[in-house]
């Protein structure tokens, strides 16, 4: 039949509604026009759309962030050397690699969305998966969305503040202000969130490139001096090495991101493996090359000290164009935001089909698909710790705990070789990759304690393990609070949401 979009008489927000339905047949049904809604592309119906193009752009998308136009400095100031920073700079990239190729035979073995989640569930069984979803949901995802908001609000009033360090407050006002807007978005439509998240991964890749087409005018233009002496000054300490890897990685993570959502990789057994060999090579090259451009404009000492490294950068190379300094980075680290809570809304839900959270965190709105309770819940606590943190605290507190799960993760690839040796495994990682990566993930854990011994690690460790106090009862023994449900259904009418059975078929 034709399109109703001749029909938009009404000139109102309709519009977009009208051309849902035939002219001949007429309005159709309110219940019909909700289940019209969701599209081939609404990513909650997980329908395989997800190719080698999309795949490569969700790993890179996410994996460039605030980390490469912020973590220069904290490298360096970690390692005292631009030459040693570098080799963490592309150790880090190695090490991404190394982990996600063991990921790709994880996700292409497993293909149920949820990553480490779902591999634990398989490996080790229900206790470790609920740690895993604990700590992701109170912690994980929390700070890497509080980090990215705070880099958010660095650059942002940075753009603004050109005499003195801009203050803290407002950094940290701004940055609650994105987490706000960001929230919306993904409350409010998941093609919106989709939509927002291409249009910036797209303009990021565009400010990756100015860099780098700086620094190599820059280089053919002569300006090597800072390039010369690479490792003076180094620094060998143990720990100190550790958290420079902590600050390094940050800028790295993300590399596990496709295996979130296996589910709607088109031949995943093919395609998750290919967007993880082109994809983080790409990344790495791309963090090498801007490296190398920031030290043509400005030396170690004054990198060390600058509090963004990309907008001096601008500053000294583009003259009047220099606000596309700042302004490319507050698109990507908004993307980058914008991705992460994303996925944690995807988490929820893998961990709430099996019991293992709140249901009402699992619960959708029910107009507009979005998972908004666990989106909301997320939120909060990613805003306490924007309130409470500071960006380089917040990194190694984060990195500690990642790796713990990613180095759990290796150990379950190990394990399952194993205790389940007939799987198919349509795509094989050689075995001594995720030895390689266990073993360097242990050094990383323990490497700081052992150098540094401060009380968060142990609070890290202690509320990871902790989880175990809600598991028992409440998942295990099943243990019902009297007045939960009452609440549940309180929050549920409030918040317009409901239980999806079908959200993963
Ligand atoms: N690598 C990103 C950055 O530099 C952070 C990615 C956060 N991690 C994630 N899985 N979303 O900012």
């Amino acid at each position: 039949g034709s399109r109703g979009s001749t029909l938009n008489t009404a000139g109102n927000g309709f519009a977009g509604r009208m051309e849902l339905y035939d002219r001949e047949n007429g309005p159709p049904e309110p219940d019909q026009l909700e289940r019209s809604r969701p599209t081939e592309n609404d990513p909650i119906h997980l329908k395989r759309r997800v190719g080698l193009v999309s795949g490569v752009a969700l790993i890179v998308g996410t994996m460039i962030g605030s980390g490469i136009f912020v973590s220069p400095s904290g490298l360096l100031e970690r390692t005292g050397s631009i030459g040693m920073s570098f080799v963490v700079w592309m150790s880090c990239g190695l090490l991404s690699l190394l982990g996600a190729l063991s990921y790709a035979e994880l996700g292409t073995m497993n293909t149920s969305s949820g990553a480490e989640y779902a591999y634990f569930m398989d490996a080790f069984g229900a206790p470790p998966a609920f740690l895993f979803s604990w700590a992701s949901t109170l912690v994980l995802k929390p700070s890497q969305m509080a980090i990215i908001c705070l880099s958010f609000g660095k650059y942002a009033v940075e753009a603004f503040v050109t005499e003195c360090e801009p203050p803290e407050i407002v950094v940290k006002m701004v940055a609650l202000l994105a987490m706000v807007v960001i929230l919306y978005v993904n409350c409010y439509s998941v093609n919106l969130a989709t939509s927002v998240q291409n249009v910036f991964t797209a303009a990021k890749l565009v400010a990756v490139l100015i860099v780098i087409l700086g620094g190599a005018y820059k280089i053919l233009d002569g300006n090597t001096q800072h390039l010369r002496h690479p490792f003076s000054n180094t620094q060998y300490s143990i720990g100190n090495i550790a958290t420079a890897f902590y600050t390094g990685l940050w800028a790295y993570d993300g590399w596990n991101n496709l295996n979130y959502v296996t589910e709607e990789i088109k031949n995943p057994s093919k395609n998750l493996p290919r967007s993880i060999i082109i994809g983080i090579p790409l990344v790495t090259f791309c963090y090498a090359l801007i490296n190398i451009s920031y030290l043509t404009v400005m030396s170690p000492m004054e990198m060390m000290t600058s509090e963004a490294v990309a907008v001096v950068f601008g500053n000294r190379l583009l003259g009047v164009m220099s606000w596309l300094m700042p302004l490319s980075v507050t698109i990507s680290t908004f993307g980058s935001a914008n991705g992460t809570l994303f996925a944690a809304g995807r988490l929820c839900f893998a961990a709430s089909r099996e019991g293992h959270l709140l249901d009402i965190l699992s619960y959708v709105h029910v107009r507009r698909y979005t998972p908004s309770p666990g989106l909301v819940f997320h939120s909060v606590i990613a805003g306490a710790m924007v309130l409470y943190g500071t960006i380089d605290s917040l990194i190694d507190f984060f990195s500690f705990t990642a790796w713990i799960f990613y180095g759990g993760a290796m150990l379950a690839l190990i394990v399952m070789r194993h205790t389940k040796p007939n799987y198919p495994r349509p795509y094989k990682v050689p075995i001594v990759i995720p030895y390689m990566v266990l073993f360097i993930s242990f050094y990383l854990i323990i490497g700081p304690i052992v150098d540094k011994p401060t009380i968060e690690y142990l609070y890290a460790a202690l509320f990871i393990l902790g989880g175990m106090v809600f598991y028992i009862p409440f998942v295990h023994y099943k243990y019902r609070i009297p007045f939960m449900d009452g609440l549940t259904v309180f929050l549920q009418m409030m918040l317009e949401v409901a239980p999806t059975t079908n959200m993963f078929d």
